[in-house]
């Protein structure tokens, strides 16, 4: 008895060390999370098959499209990058000569270009960059040459090809080539069109996540899930066209199936209108970056999604954090503005509830720790980082050991400074994966890249998450890397 009242007191010394002592901050729930990627917000690495049934589907929206005239060997350019006439007199191809495709069916696109207008044909029939909505003037039919995909014509919605001003052999015959392809949301349901899409995506929702794989998770020592979701979740059954209602039913299974397997669940609004990072995982059309422009009012009704949902689950045992936004990119969106959204959010939420924490994401390219005085002044709030060794040329050529001191050393010191002993938000690894771009890692590196990141991550003071559960590439499922034993939570 005496030496067990000596430990305690000992644990009270030192805790001031230790955000579990200070009475603003409840406890630290010590998560170990997997994101359920690709589930309610499409993402076609994950599940590629999901677009298999589209036709042209090299030609989503946000696909990136630069045509050369093949009679006179030159790009097609938006003059000036808009505002002004298509010329055909470019050698070389870039901002100017990209035109980013928004699909009206599978045979007619309209071209957005670089100061984001549309290529339309005027009444003297010349091809112009006026227009920045879209319409029929703005609609034109890509027409395929049957034996060469990427020679292609495009049919004016005057019925005339387009043409390059030179004459010698065909000059409406321009070759095409295609990068930047995006497969989210916006993509998959667009691509399949209104009478598809409902049954594919509802299909897809029953099918890619069920109860068996809650199950699962509780069986193998995680104890809570993050759910990717995309603002039109909030009007389901109706949401705005291309996205389909059902999401809504899919979330609630998952809250059902977490409260029957003890698992808590994190709400991310993985998707924001307009897009706050042109991601094809924020479920945005062609990678603008739109969610902050001022006068759009995307920030009010992202507000109101954050309501919405807090409103619908609040009640629910299972709901332990709602994470506004994920991944705001620093190169669109400002730091006032998100701050703004943030107090906004977080009232939202502690309207119908006091007990769940609200998650800031860090923005991309920013300081990570840039909203921890913010935060510090709001209870209950956590700060999430994603930490890959990936999507940066600084680990090109790194070993499997350079990839691993990495994490034990920098990750280790990133995550220290964001993980605030004296109130202040909890810290969140709330993205992290056991893949890198080591060539030849055999699966003993795998498992000591993913010890490393477990015994490193778990000393953020909320938790972790892994990306993802499900995915074809096997080092990204979680699943499939603790079915095979490369990674074990036990
Ligand atoms: C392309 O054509 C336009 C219109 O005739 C002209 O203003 C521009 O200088 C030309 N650019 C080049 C690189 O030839
Ligand atoms: C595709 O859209 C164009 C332009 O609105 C329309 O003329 C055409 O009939 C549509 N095609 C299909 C297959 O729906």
């Amino acid at each position: 008895m005496r030496c067990l009242r000596a430990l305690v007191f000992f644990f009270f010394f030192i805790s001031p060390l230790n955000p579990m002592s200070t009475a603003t901050v409840p406890p630290s729930p010590r998560i170990k999370a997997v994101n359920l990627g690709g589930w309610l917000v499409t993402e076609g690495w994950i599940k590629p098959s999901l677009f298999d049934g589209i036709a042209n589907k090299d030609l989503l929206d946000g696909t990136q499209v630069q045509l050369k005239s093949t009679a006179v060997g030159k790009y097609l350019c938006a003059e000036g990058g808009g505002g002004s006439v298509i010329v055909a007199n470019r050698s070389s191809a870039s901002g100017w000569e990209t035109f980013k495709l928004w699909r009206v069916n599978s045979t007619h696109f309209q071209f957005r270009v670089f100061s984001k207008q549309f290529v339309g044909i005027n009444a003297g029939g010349s091809a112009v960059t006026v227009a920045t909505t879209p319409g029929h003037s703005e609609t034109f039919e890509i027409v395929k040459n049957t034996g060469d995909s990427n020679r292609i014509r495009i049919r004016a919605p005057n019925d005339l090809f387009l043409q390059a001003n030179w004459g010698n052999d065909d000059p409406s015959v321009f070759l095409m080539t295609t990068f930047g392809t995006m497969q989210g949301e916006y993509q998959v349901t667009n691509g399949y069109g209104p009478i598809r899409a409902p049954a594919v995506m509802r299909n897809h929702w029953e099918s890619f996540i069920v109860e068996k794989d809650f199950k699962f998770m509780k069986d193998n020592g995680l104890n809570a899930v993050r759910v990717p979701v995309g603002w039109w979740i909030a009007s389901d059954p109706n949401p705005p066209a291309p996205y389909v209602g059902g999401s809504l039913a899919a979330l609630d299974n998952a809250f059902m199936w977490a409260e029957k397997y003890h698992l808590k669940v994190i709400i991310d609004l993985h998707a924001a209108l307009g897009s706050q990072n042109g991601d094809e995982h924020s479920g945005g059309r062609d990678g603008s970056i739109e969610w902050g422009v001022a006068g759009s009012g995307n920030v009010e009704k992202t507000v109101t999604v954050i309501e919405f949902l807090t409103r619908r689950y609040a009640a629910r045992r299972s709901l332990i954090a709602v994470e506004l936004i994920n991944e705001p990119r620093a190169e669109g969106v400002d730091f006032d503005t998100l701050k703004s959204y943030y107090q906004a959010g977080y009232d939202a939420v502690r309207r119908h509830t006091s007990t769940a924490y609200v998650i800031f994401s860090a923005r991309l390219s920013a300081d990570a720790g840039e909203f921890i005085p913010f935060a510090r002044g709001l209870d209950g709030t956590v700060l999430d980082v994603h930490y890959y060794n990936l999507f940066s040329s600084i680990f090109d050529g790194w070993t499997a050991q350079k990839n691993i001191d990495y994490v034990n050393n920098q990750r280790a010191s990133q995550l220290a400074a964001v993980t605030n002993p004296n109130g202040g938000p909890l810290s969140f690894v709330g993205e992290w994966v056991a893949e890198w771009n080591v060539n030849g890692a055999i699966a003993d590196d795998y498992r000591r890249f993913g010890e490393a990141q477990l015994n490193v991550f778990g000393r953020a003071s909320f938790g972790w998450a892994y990306w993802t559960y499900k995915h074809v590439n096997k080092h990204w499922s979680l699943q499939w890397m603790i079915t095979n034993g490369v990674i074990s939570l036990k």
